[in-house]
């Protein structure tokens, strides 16, 4: 009848939609999160997102958004939270259905891991896992006391680690690299303790919901990417 075949059209039959991923990488400053996850996106096809690296390229081009971020940024503390909540929310919702995503930098509070499963929810995403890389205090200054950047394309580098082919030019396009405006010493000093206090209670919030991974992301980058990779 046509009741019937009306019946079989309804959405209860369709096949379910496939969800969104989301990983987060958690870790102090310079523990090498985005090293990470740009190597594991590289060979996975999931979509490595920096906040950091939006929030610099919003600086760059001088958008509301970036005009707000700036100072904040230079002085190794952290963006408001409504800035990230529509950078992240316009993120998600044009992200194609059973897409991964690499978070690199979000969430950084505890309001922001809150949020990010609100945020998550309305757009058909979930929060898979969230991987903390672990290193010394040691290895943190020494990372972030070498590291180079590319300002065209956002490559990053280390001086003894990551070497680029030829000294102070990306391997990717060819650009200067620069050191990053936050990695003077004093800031370095700021933004671990702003990591101590705002960031490290983000651990506890993944910890409770079970999707806590931790990595000894002490060896080299292969190392790491390696580690990382057979998580998720
Ligand atoms: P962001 O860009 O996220 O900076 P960060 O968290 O301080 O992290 P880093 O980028 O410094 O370190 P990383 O762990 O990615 O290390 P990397 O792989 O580069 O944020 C910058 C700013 O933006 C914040 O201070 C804040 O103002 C704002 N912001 C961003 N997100 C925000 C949010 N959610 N809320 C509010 N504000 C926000 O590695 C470091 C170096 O070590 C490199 O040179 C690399 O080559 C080298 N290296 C990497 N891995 C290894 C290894 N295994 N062995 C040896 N060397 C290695």
């Amino acid at each position: 009848s046509l009741l019937l075949n009306l019946s079989t059209v309804q959405p209860s039959n369709l096949p379910p939609k496939k969800m969104k991923n989301i990983v987060v990488f958690l870790g102090a400053p310079g523990a090498g999160k985005g090293t990470a996850a740009a190597a594991v996106a590289a060979r996975t096809g999931a979509r490595h997102v920096s906040t950091g690296a939006m929030l610099r390229d919003a600086v760059a081009r001088g958008t509301p958004a970036g005009l707000e971020a700036k100072s904040y940024m230079e002085a190794g503390g952290l963006v408001p939270d409504e800035v990230l909540y529509r950078m992240v929310a316009e993120l998600l919702a044009a992200t194609p259905d059973g897409a991964t995503l690499f978070f690199d930098g979000f969430p950084r509070n505890e309001a922001q891991a809150a949020k990010l499963d609100e945020l998550a929810a309305a757009s058909g995403a979930t929060v898979a896992s969230a991987l903390l890389l672990d290193v010394s205090r040691e290895a943190l200054l020494e990372r972030l006391g070498g590291r180079r950047v590319c300002p065209k394309c956002g490559a990053g580098f280390h001086v003894k680690s990551l070497p680029p082919k030829v000294e102070g030019v990306c391997d990717a396009c060819g650009a200067e690299l620069v050191t990053r405006v936050d990695d003077q010493p004093a800031t370095i000093a700021h933004r671990l303790e702003v990591y101590e206090s705002a960031t490290a209670p983000v651990v506890g919030f993944y910890e409770k919901a079970g999707k806590l991974r931790r990595i000894d992301a002490t060896g080299t980058p292969e190392d790491v990417a390696k580690a990382v990779e057979a998580q998720v």
